[in-house]
């Protein structure tokens, strides 16, 4: 696997593969990889010919006072399971090189109405670096597809939403998340919580899970239903912020007839911030 930093050296690369009739598959990740990760280059080999994974932490999608400087960087372990998993590029490059004319000039991607809310009312302008940075890198590497994890519920249907009003030539595919045997879903944040803090984390799993159950069994009181997991979640020491019931695919409120529902949460545990969701499909 090699790895390059600049776009000169990426293109190069990329169209060597092409040129060779190779199918080109795309994970775009911040590094920090965990098994979670590995799952997505997997499914990329699986589905490409030549596997691109682009590691870039993007200062565009985070908050002033966000943890943009701690996020860690690890860039040779990161390397080592990238080879492992079936990756053929690394895509490593600098702030400089994705953003040569600084960051304030910078054309940006905005896509409405999925941005706002849930992640986005306390992430300000956080999809708007997402969206941004995502379109580059599909247009630096210009891939057949992309692999997404479904742990970012919000940020995989902003791309997809992205992709699909763009009419870029991509397909997205969006891997299930992958959990600790407690039910953690596996994050770069998680690195970040005390021992006793990551004893408590999989309450999030549990509420998602007892919610999920309950409309399953034919429950739709959505407002009791999370009223008591907000209880059980503030119980165990989190600062929830959001917990919600929406629809699948526009994650507007769920209704009792909509079939295809998502459960989504967020909570600080100490200053770490933990997301989750459960997708149901009930046809
Ligand atoms: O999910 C992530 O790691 C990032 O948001 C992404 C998609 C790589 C864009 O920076």
């Amino acid at each position: 696997m090699n790895t390059v930093k600049t776009l000169r050296e990426l293109r190069a690369a990329v169209t060597h593969a092409r040129s060779a009739g190779k199918r080109i598959g795309f994970v775009p990740t911040m590094g920090n990889l965990h098994e979670g990760h590995a799952t997505l280059v997997t499914k990329a080999a699986q589905q490409a010919d030549f596997v691109v994974a682009s590691i870039f932490v993007n200062p565009l999608q985070f908050g002033a006072n966000e943890d943009l400087d701690k996020y860690p960087r690890t860039l040779a372990a990161d390397q080592e399971k990238l080879l492992q998993a079936g990756c053929n590029l690394l895509f490593a490059p600098t702030v400089e090189e994705m953003y040569p004319g600084g960051m304030t000039g910078q054309t940006r991607v905005s896509v409405p109405h999925l941005s706002e809310g849930l992640c986005g009312a306390s992430r300000p302008g956080h999809f708007e670096g997402v969206a941004t940075v995502v379109s580059k890198l599909f247009n630096m590497v210009q891939p057949d597809i992309a692999v997404f994890g479904q742990k970012d519920y919000q940020q995989l249907a902003v791309i997809r939403a992205m992709v699909h009003d763009l009419n870029m030539p991509i397909q997205i595919i969006g891997e299930p998340t992958v959990r600790a045997e407690d039910g953690l879903a596996l994050s770069s944040r998680n690195g970040f919580l005390s021992g006793q803090e990551r004893a408590i984390a999989p309450v999030l799993y549990r509420s998602l899970s007892h919610i999920a159950a309950a409309i399953k069994a034919g429950d739709h009181d959505f407002v009791s239903l999370r009223a008591e997991q907000v209880r059980q979640i503030e119980a165990a020491g989190l600062r929830l912020d959001y917990l919600e019931v929406r629809h699948g695919v526009y994650l507007r409120p769920a209704t009792a007839q909509d079939k295809d529902i998502v459960i989504l949460v967020a909570a600080f545990l100490g200053n770490t911030r933990l997301i989750d969701n459960l997708h149901l499909n009930l046809n």
